[in-house]
C-alpha cells in the first residue's frame, strides 16, 4: 500500500499498526493505566462545534504563522517524542527532512534515538528546530546538553514537566524485555534490558522544581517553553516566573490517567487567567447579541500597563490532534498553535521522509478548508466566537 490510500492522519495510525515490531507498537500506542486521558484528548475535541460564517469570500485562505518568532506554513508542529527509529531505520532525521520541506518546525526529544549532531547535520540553512529538554538527575549530564543546545544553534527549550517519573504504561511493560536502549548520551549505559519506558526515565530527576527554571535561564539565552501545564495556576505560576510560554499537555495521556486535557486547561485559562490569551481572544464562545449587534465591543480590553501588540507569552496545546478540525478548535479558543505526537511518529513509521510530507499535506489540506467553511481567511480571523462548547 501506498502513501495514495492514506487519506488522513487516522490512516497512518492504522497502517503504522501493521507495520511496526510488537515493541515499537507498544511504546507508541501505549498510554497510562486505562488509558482514559488517551481517549479524552481526542473526545474533547468533539465536543466543540463550529458556528460558521457564510457569504464571506474564501478564494483565499493563508494559514501561516510565526511560532517563537519562527515562520511555520501551518501553525502546528511535530511534537517530540522519543525513539523514531523504532518504526523506521531513519528515525527522527525523517522529522528533520520532512519538516524542512513542507516549513514546519521539529522539536526534538532527549531521548531521540538519533544524535542531536545527526539531526542538526541534517538541517537545512536557517531551518528552526526546538529541543525538548528532561534534566537528568546527574545535574553536569543536563548541564552539557544545555551546552551542546545553546552550540548547535537549536531556537528553543521545551522544559518537559509533567513526567518525573514515568506512567505505568502497560502494553509497554507487556512487551518489556526486548528492547536496548541506543548508544545516545541520554541513557544510561545500564546494560540490561527493560521496557522503553522504563530505559528512559530511569535518567530523569524527580526533584525538579520551579527554582530550576532560574537555573535553565541562567545557562540559556533560548526561549523557555513549559511542557505539560495541565492546570491554569501552574500556567500562571510559568508566566509570573518568566517562562516564555507553556504547553497545555498531558504527555499524550502517558503520564497520570484521567487528568484534564490540554483543551480543557486552555478553558480554564480563559476563564479564570484570561490575561494570558492574547486579547482578541478573551471575548466569550458562542453568540451574543450584545456583541453581535456593537461589534465595538469585540475591541478587545487590554489590562493596564499591556501593549495589546506586545504580548510575548505563547500558549501551545498537544494531545489528539488528528484533524484540521482541531487545529482550528484550538486556535479559535487562543492556542498560538498545536503539536502532534503519535501522527508524525506512525507517518515516519509508513513513508519515511516521505510519509512526513504526506502528513503535512494532509493537515494544510484539513485546516485551509476549515478556514474555507468556517468563513476565516487568515489565522487572526479565527475567534472564540466561531465555536461553542456542547455538554
Ligand atoms: C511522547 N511524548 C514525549 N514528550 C516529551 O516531552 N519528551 C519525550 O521524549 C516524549 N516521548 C514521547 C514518545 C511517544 C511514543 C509519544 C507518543 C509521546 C509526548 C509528546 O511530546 C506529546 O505531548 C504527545 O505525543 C501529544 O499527544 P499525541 O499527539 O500523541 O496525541
Amino acid at each position: 500500500k501506498g502513501l495514495g490510500s492514506i487519506v488522513n492522519m487516522r490512516d497512518f495510525e492504522q497502517a503504522a499498526e501493521e507495520m511496526c515490531s510488537k515493541v515499537a507498537w507498544a511504546y507508541y500506542a501505549s498510554a497510562a493505566d486505562d488509558e482514559i486521558t488517551k481517549e479524552a484528548n481526542n473526545s474533547d475535541y468533539k465536543k466543540i462545534r463550529f458556528r460558521p460564517r457564510v457569504l464571506r469570500p474564501v478564494k483565499e485562505v493563508d494559514t501561516s504563522t510565526k511560532i517563537l518568532g519562527y515562520d511555520s506554513t501551518i501553525p502546528l508542529w511535530i511534537s517530540p517524542a522519543a525513539m523514531a527509529k523504532l518504526g523506521h531505520p531513519d528515525g527522527e532525521v525523517n522529522l528533520t527532512k520532512g519538516a524542512a520541506s513542507t516549513g514546519i518546525i521539529q522539536c526534538i526529544s532527549s531521548f531521540a534515538s538519533c544524535s542531536v549532531e545527526e539531526i542538526t547535520s541534517a538541517r537545512q540553512p536557517n531551518q528552526p528546530l526546538f529541543f525538548q529538554l528532561y534534566v537528568n538527575s546527574k545535574r553536569h549530564l543536563a548541564e552539557e546538553v544545555i551546552s551542546k543546545v545553546n552550540r548547535l544553534g537549536l531556537n528553543a527549550i521545551l522544559l518537559t514537566v509533567d513526567a518525573p517519573i514515568g506512567g505505568k504504561r502497560e502494553r509497554d511493560i507487556r512487551a518489556k524485555g526486548e528492547f536496548e536502549a541506543p548508544k545516545t548520551d541520554a541513557f544510561d549505559k545500564q546494560g540490561e534490558t527493560k521496557g522503553v519506558a522504563e530505559a528512559i526515565f530511569s535518567a530523569v530527576d524527580p526533584d525538579l522544581n520551579w527554582k530550576d527554571l532560574k537555573w535553565l535561564k541562567e545557562r540559556t539565552e533560548l526561549p523557555i517553553i513549559i511542557k505539560g501545564v495541565q492546570t491554569v495556576e501552574d500556567a500562571v505560576q510559568a508566566y509570573n516566573l518568566g517562562a516564555d510560554g507553556v504547553i497545555l499537555s498531558n504527555h499524550g495521556g502517558r503520564q497520570l490517567d484521567t487528568t484534564s486535557t490540554g483543551l480543557s486547561t486552555l478553558l480554564e485559562i480563559r476563564q479564570h487567567a484570561p490575561y494570558l490569551l492574547r486579547p482578541a481572544y478573551r471575548t466569550p464562545t458562542g453568540p451574543s447579541r450584545e456583541l453581535v449587534e456593537n461589534p465595538e465591543l469585540l475591541v478587545p480590553s487590554v489590562p493596564a500597563g499591556e501593549k495589546a501588540t506586545e504580548r510575548k507569552f505563547s500558549i501551545f496545546v498537544d494531545g489528539g490532534i488528528w484533524r484540521g478540525t482541531d487545529v482550528v478548535k484550538a486556535l479559535c479558543l487562543g492556542a498560538d498553535a498545536v503539536g502532534v505526537g503519535r501522527g508524525f511518529l506512525f507517518a515516519q513509521t509508513v513513508g519515511g521522509v516521505k510519509g512526513v510530507e504526506h502528513a503535512v499535506k494532509i493537515f494544510e489540506s484539513e485546516i485551509q478548508s476549515t478556514m474555507r467553511l468556517l468563513g476565516a481567511n487568515k489565522l487572526e480571523d479565527l475567534r472564540p466566537s466561531m465555536v461553542d462548547i456542547v455538554n
